[in-house]
């Protein structure tokens, strides 16, 4: 009788045990569920007043939201933050996942300041982290700008990101331009490129713009179906002051005396250069600086797209652009400065235009356009910085070991 008793004991505590543990467990999934993942800063239209951020919960959230305070008055037990709301998409992963992306515009900020913020809901909060809005004058300031990623994303591309961050860290954003994944409606690819960054795009703010990548491949499918993946728009909150139906995947802002123009090279550039002409006749700002995917001046044997250089080149010589950054090629190439398609005399203004290749693919460069060349080459998993001030611009190409690879200047 006493074994019976001693056995009826045992098996109400592992009973027990069982149902503490079980319930443990869930209370760590749903909390894991709620967790913010993918924070990212996004550049809005008006970066030295307002700031855009994004993240991602794998469950719905009842209050999702964004408190933010100057960063100088975190520990004042007497200062006070402002709450702002996020309005949320749910995004079909597939039949049994969802999930859920948050977008905050933190509006009337002060030039030049330093925040802190987080992101969550009452089950669960981010870490603070910070973010410095830009100076509302033309000041020196130095931005990051990265080609293609595209492959290995996690294995390989990590160390692009953390020698880029360790040799820069004073840069104010980071300009991607296009293919950061292979697979853009892929959500594990996002997954990887974001597991690469780490807590970067948490305290720099992200410019990005669609390469084709980021688009369905055309030979698969029909015309109609040809549009930019949805996990692009829920993941980043981007200025949507581009052509009608191309918001957020083309638009334009002003950082301390740059015009910066992003442009999709996937669809209707013909919409596009209307609206880039409209943009550069009413600019004010002394540098300019376009990023678009796709090259105009292609270095790749299998390519040549001269539909950009007919319809977008004399833009850019009509308003003296002097910077065309792009990608695609998996190479890299610098132009002389150019305008008409040759190389301008030497004191003359002209458009320097670029591709590079910050992943492991790598495209051998062909010769078409080598006497408009200042420097080609490949295999070489690269980033550069460049650093505008008042009459000079300084650009550097650096390798994932840190040597630098390239460099120029363009004077004012
Ligand atoms: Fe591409």
């Amino acid at each position: 009788m006493k074994a019976f008793r001693i056995s009826r004991y045992l098996l109400f505590t592992g009973v027990c045990l069982l149902v503490m543990f079980n319930h443990g467990l869930l209370a760590a999934e749903n909390a894991l569920n709620s967790f913010p993942e993918r924070i990212v800063l996004n550049i809005t239209q008006t970066p030295h007043n307002s700031q855009a951020i994004t993240w991602k919960t794998r469950e719905t959230s009842t209050y999702p939201r964004v408190q933010v305070i100057r960063a100088a008055e975190l520990l004042n037990p007497e200062s006070t933050s402002k709450i702002f709301s996020a309005r949320t998409t749910a995004v079909d992963l597939d039949k049994k996942t969802t999930a859920y992306h948050h977008s905050v515009v933190l509006g009337s900020l002060e030039p030049n300041t330093l925040y802190a913020y987080r992101v969550g809901d009452d089950s669960c909060w981010s870490e603070w982290n910070q973010f410095r809005t830009a100076s509302n004058i033309s000041e020196p300031f130095t931005f990051l700008y990265f080609g293609d990623i595209q492959e290995q994303v996690h294995s390989m591309c990590s160390q692009i990101f953390r020698v880029a961050l360790q040799t820069h860290p004073e840069s104010k954003f980071w300009l991607f331009a296009g293919d950061m994944v292979n697979n853009g409606p892929d959500d594990m690819e996002w997954e990887k490129f974001f597991n690469a960054l780490g807590w970067i795009p948490r305290t720099v703010p992200f410019v990005l713009l669609p390469g084709n990548h980021e688009y369905p491949d055309r030979r698969f499918i029909l015309p109609k179906d040809y549009h930019i993946t949805n996990l692009w728009r829920p993941h980043f909150t981007l200025p949507e002051n581009g052509p009608k139906g191309l918001e957020e995947t083309v638009f334009s802002f002003d950082y301390q005396g740059v015009c910066f123009i992003m442009l999709n090279g996937n669809e209707q550039i013909e919409t596009q250069a209307g609206w880039l002409e409209k943009i550069l006749s009413h600019n004010k700002q002394p540098w300019i600086i376009v990023a678009i995917h796709q090259p105009v001046y292609s270095i790749s044997k299998r390519r040549n797209r001269t539909q950009f250089q007919e319809i977008l080149v004399p833009i850019f010589d009509q308003f003296s652009v002097d910077l065309v950054l792009q990608g695609h090629d998996h190479g890299y190439c610098r132009t002389f400065p150019l305008k008409n398609h040759l190389q301008v005399p030497d004191g003359k203004k002209g458009t320097v235009y670029v591709i590079s290749n910050a992943g492991p693919k790598f495209y051998p460069p062909s010769s078409r356009y080598d006497h408009l060349m200042a420097k080609t080459g490949s295999r070489e998993m690269l980033f550069q910085s460049v650093r505008v001030d008042k009459n000079t611009l300084h650009y550097t190409t650096r390798t994932v070991t840190n040597k630098v690879y390239d460099t120029f200047e363009i004077h004012k």
